[in-house]
This record gives C-alpha cells, structure tokens and sequence, in this order.
C-alpha cells in the first residue's frame, strides 16, 4: 500500500473487538516510534505501554476516550532529554517531537491492521499522579490501540471532507 493509500483509508478508531493485541505487533509500532525524527535526534519520548488489567482500569477512570481498546500507549516527553531553542528562551520541542513519535505509531498500527485513535481529552497532572510520573516526565498524549469491532467506520460524516489544498497553501 502506498503512503497516500494508507493515510487515506486511516480513521480514528473508536469500537474495538476485544482481541488482544500480539507482542510482535506492539513491538513493530515501538520500532516506529524509535525510528521517528526529532529534534536534533535527542529523542525525548517515553512511552508506557498500559496493558495489564490496572493500568486500564486506571486509564480508563482519567479519561472517557479509552473507548474499549486493549492496548494503551500513553506517549510522554522527557523534559530532561528535549531540544531547547536557544533564541527562545522556554520554548522547548517535547510536544512537537512526540507528536511526530505519536503519529508514526498510529501509521504503523494501521499497517499492522490495527486501529487506534490520538487522545488529548485527559488531565496532564491527575495522569502524571496515577502513574506516579517523575517531574520531568510530562504526559503529551494518549494512543489506544486494537482491532476494529466489525462494523467500526469512522465517527464523524466529514471524516473524509478536506479542505482544498490551495486553501491552505500560498506559493510566495
Ligand atoms: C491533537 C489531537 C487530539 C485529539 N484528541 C482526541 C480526543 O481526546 N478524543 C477523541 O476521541 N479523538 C481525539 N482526536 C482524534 C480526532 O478527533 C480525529 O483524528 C479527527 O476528528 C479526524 O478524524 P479521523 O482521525 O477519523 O480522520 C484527536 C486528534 C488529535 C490530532
């Protein structure tokens, strides 16, 4: 399948079977994420892999996008290891570089003929609290992972309806 072909046919998944996810097929998506660009390949993501019974349970108390999945990735920034701007004081790339991270373990689960859908709706500090985060660890998104339910189709009717690229586009 071509690149195009497979963002294409992506849709957040949000209705899992309750088929449990294979060891070499969660490994293939951490390959992804390990294989990702940041900045200056510091490469500050660390990912915890929520899979035993407790750790659902307790993602599923913070956050009401779990929608069933087996499988969460819950995807941080170690704030110790990202790449600071020197010309802007504060700015530091943690979130930019684990949403590449992010979105290459989405792409890889497709390829792997799983589901998954990127989840930002939970509290950072009561999610940093559950796991017992160190400070530096700070939570950037959630990836729940698994197979379709049959009948999984994508939520939203505008799932496909895109803006035209010389909408978002200007050549200078
Ligand atoms: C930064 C970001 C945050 C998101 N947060 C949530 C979320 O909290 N809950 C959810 O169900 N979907 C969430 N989504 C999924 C988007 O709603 C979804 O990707 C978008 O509607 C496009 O639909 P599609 O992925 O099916 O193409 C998020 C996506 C992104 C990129």
């Amino acid at each position: 399948m071509s690149f195009l072909d497979l963002a294409a046919q992506r849709y957040s998944v949000r209705t899992y079977s309750g088929k449990k996810v294979e060891q070499e097929k969660i490994d293939l998506i951490l390959k992804a994420a390990q294989l990702a660009p940041t900045a200056v390949n510091y490469q500050p993501q660390m990912i915890y892999v929520l899979k035993s019974d407790e750790a659902l349970a307790k993602i599923n108390r913070l956050c009401r996008c779990i929608y069933g999945a087996p499988l969460v990735f819950l995807v941080c920034s170690d704030e110790r290891r990202t790449w600071k701007s020197q010309t802007e004081p504060g700015y530091s790339a943690g979130e930019m570089d684990c949403s590449i991270v992010c979105t290459h373990m989405m792409l890889e689960a497709w390829e792997q003929g799983l589901g998954s859908v990127w989840v930002r709706l939970f509290d950072v500090a009561e999610v940093a609290k559950a796991f017992d985060l160190p400070p530096y660890i700070k939570p950037i998104c959630l990836l729940p992972v698994g197979y379709a339910a049959p009948g999984a189709k994508p939520y939203a009717p505008w799932h496909d309806v895109y803006r035209p690229i010389a909408d978002f586009t200007k050549e200078l």
